[in-house]
């Protein structure tokens, strides 16, 4: 198999009542740790890569090891750029074999939004490329992207029944009370809000921040029409305890395959959590 787009694979989600997890990855172990583990629970899954990634690793060596991983593995991958809010960058990683993009210009005011997004739109599919956009705004930080939280507003069903229409997006992030990063108390998510918008809106709904979201909410979410679930933070945290704990244990260490390994199986055992919450095992 070679890397795919995310058309299917939210789309069958949505037939079927379960969310895709896109985990986002920084390197080579962490898009091994996630596909291991979505490989072992017979999983789909989206392997999300922020701008700031792709600048780190490079999107070539990024879709090389994507689609190495998608014909060792024969499930369903997709490689996606995550909150991408420049166009002509998003246009490069095309370029270089992503198949699902981001473009984020949800911090613009609406008619700029709508003018970004459709226009990207229609340059993806030229390529078979989906499109996810977001409207509302999730706060927190991811990269360089930070919202306050006075900053963020939830989406507006209505609004976004009219910027799906106008965009033609393949899927929407909306913004339900979720934020990225780590939640300083427990998130409260709007269900009514997330249900009237899977009655009113025809594209598969995304969760962005559902690291720190306890699983019951998460559920419920996927239940009332989310199809694809962002988790980030919570990949990063206990990677990078591990390392800390192997140095604090071994000061003398110098050996990355020695103090990565940890790491990497403690960001698998998230990915498998994560899968079995969102219901997508089985799914591949
Ligand atoms: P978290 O870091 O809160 O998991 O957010 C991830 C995300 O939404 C990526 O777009």
């Amino acid at each position: 198999m070679d890397i795919i787009s995310t058309r299917e694979m939210l789309l069958n989600a949505k037939k079927n009542q379960y969310a895709v997890p896109a985990f986002n990855i920084h390197n080579l172990e962490t898009m091994q740790a996630v596909l291991e583990g979505a490989w072992e629970m017979k999983s789909p899954v989206i392997i999300a890569t922020t701008p700031g990634t792709v600048k780190y690793a490079g999107m070539d060596y990024l879709a090389a090891m994507a689609k190495v991983g998608a014909k060792r593995y024969n499930i369903p991958i997709a490689l996606h750029l995550d909150h991408c809010p420049d166009v002509d960058f998003l246009k490069e990683c095309i370029y270089a074999g992503y198949k699902s993009v981001m473009i984020d210009a949800s911090l613009k005011d609406y008619e700029d939004n709508i003018r970004i997004t459709k226009d990207v739109v229609e340059f993806a599919h030229r390529y078979d490329v989906t499109v996810e956009a977001e409207l509302g705004v999730v706060g927190g930080a991811e990269d360089e992207r930070k919202v306050d939280e006075k900053d963020t507003m939830l989406t507006d069903p209505q609004v976004a029944l009219d910027f799906v229409k106008k965009t033609n997006i393949d899927s929407l992030a909306v913004a339900i009370g979720t934020a990225h990063g780590v939640y300083k108390l427990e998130p409260k998510l709007d269900f009514e809000r997330l249900i009237k918008m899977n009655e009113m809106i025809e594209v598969p709904l995304v969760l962005h921040g559902a690291s720190g979201v306890p699983s019951d909410a998460i559920k419920k979410a996927v239940e009332y029409g989310i199809c694809k679930v962002n988790i980030a933070t919570e990949l990063k945290l206990p990677f990078a305890e591990k390392i800390k704990n192997y140095f604090k244990e071994n000061p003398q260490a110098n050996d990355p395959r020695k103090y990565i390994t940890p790491a990497k199986e403690a960001a698998k055992e998230v990915v498998i959590e994560k899968i079995k919450i969102c219901g997508s095992e089985n799914r591949a």
